[in-house]
């Protein structure tokens, strides 16, 4: 278990793969202490929506929602809620020190975003910053087949340092349910970010 207290950008874009946020921000409230910024696009509450059968109308509900999975005596990570469009907050600002970024699952357009400077909106601008500063961040993208513009765009924030993991999970651990996808995916990320990982890697 970690003991420092761990402070990253977590943001949710609009691209399929509800599940991996949700695996995330669950794993990261039950296993690392700490305080995270949390920025939730809107198309990424629609998506959740949809695929996690839920009603949510707010990012607020979104994150009580996934908070209430973790009984409240067992919480060890908190969440900063940050309104998508607000580029002067916080994360927005290099100034802000944080250990990294994760932007899961992330949109072909907030990849498009990033990958070319355009930042019209939080997590765009988080992104940005947290690369100029030579933090970590890492993206999960989702979209299938990939075109050359996505090709290219993972190829320039790679370039930049960027790290893109993209959701696909492996199969060889045998998984029995949605969430051992959603938690391999977490589990690699958790890795990349120097956090303990939450499954054995291959072979262990
Ligand atoms: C149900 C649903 C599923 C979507 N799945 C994807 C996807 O897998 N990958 C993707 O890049 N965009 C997907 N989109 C499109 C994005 O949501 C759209 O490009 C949006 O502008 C992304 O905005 P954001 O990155 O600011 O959240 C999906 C949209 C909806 C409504």
């Amino acid at each position: 278990m970690i003991e420092r207290s761990v402070n990253l950008v977590v943001a949710v874009s609009g691209a399929s793969g509800a599940l991996y946020a949700a695996s995330f921000i669950r794993a990261l409230c039950k296993n690392v202490a700490g305080q995270s910024s949390l920025i939730v696009s809107p198309t990424a509450i629609r998506v959740h929506n949809q695929e996690m059968e839920t009603r949510i109308t707010s990012a607020q509900e979104y994150i009580e929602s996934l908070e209430a999975l973790i009984p409240s005596n067992q919480r060890k990570h908190t969440f900063t809620l940050y309104d998508h469009m607000d580029v002067g907050a916080r994360p927005a600002s290099g100034s802000t020190h944080t250990d990294g970024m994760v932007i899961i699952p992330c949109s072909m357009k907030t990849l498009s975003g990033i990958a070319h400077g355009y930042t019209s909106n939080l997590i765009e601008r988080a992104a940005e910053v947290t690369l100029k500063e030579r933090r970590r961040l890492i993206v999960v993208p989702r979209e299938t087949p990939y075109g050359l513009i996505q090709l290219r765009n993972m190829t320039a924030l790679t370039e930049a340092g960027g790290i893109v993991l993209p959701a696909s999970p492996g199969f060889y651990q045998n998984p029995k349910t949605f969430d051992d996808l959603g938690d391999f995916i977490a589990s690699r990320a958790f890795s990349l970010l120097g956090l303990p990982p939450l499954i054995r890697g291959w072979q262990e």
